[in-house]
């Protein structure tokens, strides 16, 4: 079977063929409104959402399935300290299929590795998101046309941003797309990202201003200051209203230009923006569901669940990962497993963090 728990275990093929699904499904929803009948999605939410959680569960119901799950961890067994891998081991025998949220980087996989069925990542601490990558990518093909020749802003908190994360991955991909990384010093990408930029060859720039840089920008990712996934709550202070995005500033926006946001949003993007047509993120909202329905149905298929995983495999290791909040430094007796990454560094096969 397959999973997903990074954009990249989805070719580009298999992101445009979920496009498609999820434009077909928008056009003729009527069609698909018993195609996943008698088939359970379990929503297990270990961290907070809106969004992510019932655009799941109504993509399940509007394609006849039906939901069970939680959406807090203090509902599940998790607050009598059992972990992630026991959890989905037992909810395997109650769901055809598992979409997880958890805040711990590397939980998605961890989880995955004993799954019966196959694992959605949800979003795993501050390390990657792919289904809200998926949502952003039909929103820039419904509002731009192409995927391609694009220059991408994203603004914001891009160190904990874990959208942030799997959107320049999926990106990278695509031709032609350059990036501007707009944030405070203390809110730039982690190290791993950074790699694979610049692995990739990719044309990015770094900068602190968002004014000088909207005028040129095809998309603008903005991002909520993640107060939750910071050591302090002074370091949070510092940052937390780093950016704004006015009226005065769309005003240097091209007429083309469009505004996307993961949400919840906070204050990064004053209210009086929304009224403007360039502003997209309600519209994503929508697009959300529709390519969580086109994920549901492709996972579930006959052909998925008799293909081989996809899982990244690793080698064990003795050397400890140096993020605490991997699911390596969390879960007692994790086996500890690392890969190496194309320019070299030994990496944690979990959260990705350099290991030393
Ligand atoms: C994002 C998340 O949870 O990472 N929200 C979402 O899923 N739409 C962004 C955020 O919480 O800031």
């Amino acid at each position: 079977m397959r999973h997903l728990l990074d954009v990249c275990d989805l070719s580009v093929e298999e992101l445009y063929k979920l496009i498609y699904t999820a434009e077909d499904i928008a056009a003729h929803g009527d069609k698909y409104a018993h195609a996943l009948s008698g088939k359970k999605l379990a929503t297990l939410f270990f961290e907070p959402s809106t969004r992510t959680r019932l655009s799941f569960e109504a993509a399940m119901l509007e394609l006849g399935g039906s939901v069970l799950g939680f959406s807090e961890a203090s509902s599940s067994s998790a607050a009598k300290g059992e972990c992630v891998s026991d959890t989905v081991r037992v909810v395997s025998n109650y769901a055809d299929i598992i979409a997880m949220r958890h805040p711990i980087e590397g939980a998605a996989l961890a989880a995955a590795e004993k799954s019966g069925v196959p694992i959605i990542n949800a979003g795993d601490g501050g390390h990657c998101h792919p289904t809200q990558t998926l949502a952003d990518l039909l929103t820039i093909h419904r509002e731009l046309g192409r995927l391609d020749n694009l220059k991408i802003g994203l603004c914001g908190d891009l160190l904990y941003g874990r959208t942030v994360h799997s959107l320049i991955n999926a990106m990278l991909r695509y031709k032609g797309i350059s990036y501007v990384l707009i944030s405070p010093e203390e809110l730039k990408l982690p190290a791993y990202t950074k790699r694979a930029l610049t692995e990739a060859g990719a044309d990015y720039i770094e900068t602190t201003s968002l004014e000088d840089s909207v005028a040129s920008l095809d998309v603008l990712y903005m991002t909520r200051v993640q107060r939750e996934r910071f050591p302090s709550v002074e370091a949070y202070k510092r940052v937390k209203d780093c950016y704004v995005l006015t009226c005065d500033i769309m005003q240097r926006a091209k007429a083309t230009m469009r505004v996307l946001h993961p949400l919840p949003r906070v204050n990064e993007i004053a209210k009086d923006v929304d009224d403007d047509p360039r502003a997209a993120y309600f519209r994503q909202t929508l697009n959300g569901k529709l390519m969580r329905m086109a994920l549901l149905l492709t996972l579930t298929s006959d052909e998925y669940l008799s293909a081989p995983a996809t899982l990244p495999t690793g080698e064990r290791t003795d050397k400890v990962c140096h993020n605490s909040k991997c699911i390596t430094n969390n879960e007692n007796g994790f086996v500890r497993k690392s890969t190496v990454s194309a320019d070299g560094v030994e990496k944690c096969l979990y959260c990705e963090h350099a290991l030393q």
